[in-house]
């Protein structure tokens, strides 16, 4: 992915509130991205321009050749369902759904038949560990089981790119660790991985950190493995 120049104002007349200034960033398929930065710098503004749940002001956004510039709700929303999963800190599961139905949900709007919505619901959910938590209601499992459930929810859908606001903001360190254990192996069977975090130790698991101060780039760097 490419952004070029990308700038983003909240409101508009005497009430605009600039929040991005110009983020040039180009994203190869396959990297293991972290974005830090104080609060209030744009990031997860940033994240949301990238997931295509915002658009930006001005500026290109180009994924895999396509650009997009100032696309309507409807094109973003099949570029996001195509291209993208989303999991955020406060994981927002629907709380009268198991656990199954959760991570099945997206499949409804992509028009999947329910047979194959429950098969690759069961799948995601093995493949985060939890094929003995299926019928769970989210109030039945811990902070890191509803996040491998939102992970899984987010991989539903096959995408490409997998992208994380503050995933392990609600969780204990012992239980982040598995989470980040779980996207560094997603990102090696080849998924493009961007988490925000306020946590050097969570950063440390990717190999790119990008620093974000008052909606600019200020610092983007290679992690060293040590
Ligand atoms: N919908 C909105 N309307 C107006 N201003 C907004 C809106 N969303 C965010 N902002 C403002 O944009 C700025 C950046 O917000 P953003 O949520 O991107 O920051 P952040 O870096 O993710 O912060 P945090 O680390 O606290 O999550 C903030 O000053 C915020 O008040
Ligand atoms: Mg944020």
């Amino acid at each position: 992915m490419k952004l070029n120049n990308i700038t983003k104002v909240y409101g508009k007349g005497s009430l605009e509130v600039p929040v991005l200034h110009g983020i040039d960033l180009t994203v190869e398929d396959g990297e293991f991205i972290a974005i830090m930065g104080p609060s209030g710098s744009g990031k997860s503004t940033l994240m949301n321009i990238i997931g295509f749940l915002d658009y930006p002001t001005a500026g290109t956004y180009e994924l895999n050749g396509e650009v997009i510039s100032s696309a309507k709700e409807s094109v973003l929303a099949r570029l996001r369902n195509e291209h993208i999963g989303f999991v955020f800190q406060q994981f927002f599961m629907f709380p009268r759904d198991n656990a199954l139905k959760n991570v099945a949900s997206p499949l409804i709007y992509a028009g999947v038949s329910k047979r194959e919505r429950t098969e690759r619901a069961k799948q995601m959910l093995t493949k985060v560990g939890l094929e003995d938590r299926m019928k769970h209601l989210p109030s039945e499992l811990s902070g890191g089981q509803k996040q491998r459930v939102a992970i899984a929810r987010a991989l539903v859908n096959n995408p490409s790119i997998l992208l994380a606001d503050e995933p392990t903001g609600a969780l204990d360190s012992k239980t982040s660790a598995q989470i980040m254990k779980l996207f560094t192996q997603l990102n090696e069977e080849g998924k493009t991985v961007i988490i925000v975090t306020h946590e050097e130790e969570i950063a440390a698991y990717a190999d790119r950190i990008i620093t974000i101060k008052d909606g600019m780039i200020t610092d983007d760097r290679k992690v060293v493995a040590s």
